[in-house]
């Protein structure tokens, strides 16, 4: 099914209305405007537009670790807006103080430090900063293809198309790159080579940029990558020796895989690695307020003198709350334990599914974080699917489909979403002979 199929059955007059009026008024850019339909409620693991459709979130950009609109956290907010709406720079606050003291002493590195941003992309900006800061070089190792944020620091480390072009003009000097753990798009997909041939060449192309440049600052990477890619065992403690070989700084994005998601709480925790910086976002709000942090090895508070994240709302105590009631929310509802467990026996079915399925050539998964790779390119089609059927989940790579439902999720809602998706491949295989 294709994005015009599934509009014609999905988006009515009033959705089509306002969908006219945002796309008027926003300026357009790729992945959001246009958009596929407008929202007008979301609850737990649901979305609803409206048109009134509902969606199962599997995708919620990340955010929902704590489904929509947790009564938690929507009253804690609601709280804090009433005590402290807003804290100018200059003073601080006790939500910003605990949500930093919170953060500082659950990172696998505790204690750190920590600088809050208003989102992912700031807070890569300010990890940059610091590798620079603490090390007084400038150049940066990170893989092709992968995505940190929107902002220059963020494109140059990041590699994919749709962020970086000539038209926007040189980006950040030093920005060097090397094939990731895992098999990129580009890559030829007929050859059948196995995850650990992967890290090796990744590994090996780090190794020979480390031995050519003497001074990078810092190596920044998502640990697993959000689509997910998990890598070999081995891989990052290989890196962080040559990091710390070399000088140089290991930032792990935890942005969109962090709080939880893996079925631990830090992604760094699976990994026997403890990096000099973690980035979180998305999901430290809520689902309801922006919000990011950085989590530094004390060692790299070298700069008093720098503005290195002087945002207006870096320490608000409303998003502070947010995040603070969302820590909190984790730790009481054992969300982090619910995600390993749930995610396990979710990868069981679809193992079973792989098995009887001829379209999907395999599986992989850590905690809520599951993907689906398909013989051919076809996923954004199974995506369209699915989604008719009230299933949103993101299509990668043209041929993986990324699960990530949040960690509220029960396992009757489990069993409905992946009863989805099966007949969403059954009905493409059907369509296709
Ligand atoms: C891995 C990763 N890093 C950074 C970002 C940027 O975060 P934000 O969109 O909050 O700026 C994202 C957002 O999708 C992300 O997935």
């Amino acid at each position: 099914m294709d994005k015009a199929t599934w509009t014609t059955h999905n988006v009515d007059q009033t959705a089509r209305a306002l969908l006219e009026r945002d796309s008027r008024v926003y300026i357009h850019q790729s992945g959001s405007t246009p958009c596929l339909s407008a929202i007008r409620h979301a609850h737990g693991v649901w979305l609803e537009d409206v048109s009134g459709h509902r969606y199962m979130d599997f995708h919620g950009n990340s955010c929902h670790h704590l489904g929509y609109g947790h009564p938690r956290l929507i009253a804690a907010v609601k709280r804090q807006l009433d005590e402290l709406p807003f804290t100018p720079r200059r003073f601080t606050d006790e939500p910003a103080v605990v949500l930093a003291e919170r953060l500082a002493a659950l990172w696998p590195g505790a204690p750190g430090k920590v600088l809050l941003t208003t989102g992912g992309s700031d807070a890569v900006e300010v990890a940059l900063k610091l590798a620079r800061a603490a090390t007084g070089r400038y150049k940066t190792l990170s893989f092709l293809d992968s995505y940190h944020g929107s902002g220059f620091g963020a494109i140059s480390v990041g590699g994919r198309d749709q962020d970086r072009s000539p038209r926007l003009g040189p980006l950040l000097p030093g920005a060097l790159h090397v094939p990731p753990f895992y098999r990129r798009p580009a890559d030829d997909t007929t050859i059948p080579v196995d995850a650990e041939s992967w890290a090796k060449a990744s590994l090996e192309a780090i190794e020979q940029a480390f031995a050519r440049e003497r001074d990078i600052a810092a190596v920044i990477a998502e640990p697993i990558r959000s689509t997910p890619h998990i890598p070999a065992a081995w891989f990052w403690p290989r890196i962080r020796a040559l990091c710390d070989e070399h000088g140089t700084a290991l930032i792990f994005d935890e942005i969109a895989t962090g709080l939880g998601k893996t079925g631990r709480l830090f992604v760094s925790e699976h990994l026997d690695v403890v990096p000099d910086i973690t980035v979180l976002g998305k999901s430290l709000g809520g689902g309801v307020l922006p919000i990011a942090a950085v989590i530094a090895n004390p060692a790299f508070d070298v700069a008093p003198q720098l503005r290195l994240g002087h945002y207006t709302h870096e320490k608000n105590p409303v998003t502070s709350r947010a995040a603070l009631a969302t820590l909190q929310v984790i730790e009481e509802e054992e969300l982090v334990k619910h995600a390993a467990h749930a995610g396990a026996r979710a990868l069981a079915r679809l193992q079973d599914m792989a098995s009887r399925q001829p379209l999907v050539r395999g599986v992989r998964g850590r905690g809520l974080l599951m993907a689906v790779e398909l013989t051919r390119a076809c996923a954004e089609s199974v995506m369209f699917r699915a989604l008719d059927k009230g299933l949103s989940l993101s299509a990668t790579e043209g041929r993986h489909l990324t699960l990530s439902p949040p960690l509220v999720i029960a396992e009757h809602e489990m069993g409905q979403a992946l009863d989805i998706l099966e007949h969403a491949l059954d009905e493409e295989k059907a369509d296709s002979g």
